[in-house]
């Protein structure tokens, strides 16, 4: 669907040098809804803005649906660049033309007649539920409904692939909700597939089932969604997923554990049995349980004594009750 071969962006200014992005590979199926998060600055605008030829990578391939689209160029790439629908966070609507003309407007460039025009635009109306708002201006509108144009808009061309920049930052978390909700609609009954620029996991956790994690022009760690929230990580991807633990609150000589929950598991009384059967204090530091795409997820961070033995025994308890265990160092 997306295939991004060792993609790098180096902006140049006043010869000041900017590494936005350095040897990006990454594989976006058809269907998938794949997430790219990363802080301020991580470089996702210059990769998507290199997805869609928006800028002109420094070096590497985007292919979209087999076609490479840095070899191309003028009325090729234009023509191409219709299969790629992007939505925005301050959603870039016309302010002086209507929802029904914001909708209108990719189809009249492309020369569709007037009867063609009403019936696509009514269809993606009705998709995105504001028919009602066929003649409003964009000043009138909520957040929420702003963004549904953006969207009805970006899917009149019918795109195989929308690319969404930070397309809830700027609303409020209910709206946020249901422009998700939205997505994954037009991701489940139209076969688009999407790609999610953000720097908010819970908006990844809510609808991808990939997720790139992006930090500093790189990919730091990618993967299905529930795995890289799961995987054993390194200590940026911890820092990025918001379970940094601080080593100088470890007691010294205290062996310090995650523990992921998966599922069932998750609900289940894991801690009291652990306390039971080693017959010792487990300090538990922090924890949560949290649902990824309808899965629940429960991650503790515990502390044991500094024996060998208790922790040989724990690690042994935990695994027999399908608890992953990592040792903090
Ligand atoms: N047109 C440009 N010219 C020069 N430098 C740029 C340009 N666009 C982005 N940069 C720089 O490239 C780096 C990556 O920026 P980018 O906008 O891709 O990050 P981002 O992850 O989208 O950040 P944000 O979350 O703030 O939108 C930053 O250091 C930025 O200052
Ligand atoms: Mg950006």
């Amino acid at each position: 669907m997306i295939e991004i071969q060792n993609l790098s962006k180096i902006y140049e200014k006043a010869h000041q040098k900017v590494v936005a992005i350095e040897h990006i590979d990454l594989k976006v199926e058809r269907g998938d809804i794949y997430g790219i998060v990363g802080l301020s600055g991580a470089g996702k605008s210059s990769l998507v803005r290199c997805i869609n030829r928006i800028e002109d990578p420094t070096t590497g391939t985007v292919i979209v649906d087999g076609v490479d689209l840095t070899s191309l160029s003028g009325k090729a790439l234009r023509s191409e660049r219709q299969k790629i629908g992007m939505i925005f966070q301050n959603f870039n609507l016309l302010s002086s033309k209507t929802v029904f003309e914001n909708i209108a407007f990719p189809l009249r460039l492309k020369g569709l007649d007037k009867e063609q025009i009403q019936k696509r635009v009514l269809d993606l109306l009705e998709k995105v539920e504001l028919t009602e708002k066929a003649d409003v201006y964009p000043v009138n509108l909520s957040g929420g409904q702003k963004q549904r144009v953006g969207i009805a808009r970006a899917l009149a061309n019918e795109p195989s692939v929308l690319l969404c920049d930070e397309s809830t930052s700027a609303l409020d978390p209910k709206t946020t909700k249901q422009i998700l909700g939205l997505l994954k609609r037009i991701n489940k009954e139209f076969g688009v597939t999407l790609v999610v620029i953000t720097h908010e996991m819970d908006v990844v956790k809510a609808i991808c089932n990939k997720v790139a994690i992006l930090e500093s022009g790189r990919i730091i760690a990618e993967g299905d969604t529930i795995d890289v929230f799961t995987r054993k990580t390194s200590d940026a991807t911890k820092h990025f997923i918001g379970e940094s633990v601080s080593s100088d609150s470890n007691h010294r000589g205290n062996n310090r554990l995650q523990l992921t929950f998966k599922g069932v598991s998750a609900e289940q009384p894991i801690l009291s049995g652990l306390i039971r059967n080693l017959a010792v204090d487990v300090n538990i530091l922090s924890g949560s349980i949290e649902t990824i795409q309808d899965y629940p997820l429960g991650k503790l961070i515990v502390e044991l004594p500094g024996d060998s033995n208790v922790l040989i025994e724990a690690l042994d308890y935990l695994s027999a009750k399908g608890v992953d265990a990592e040792v903090l160092s």
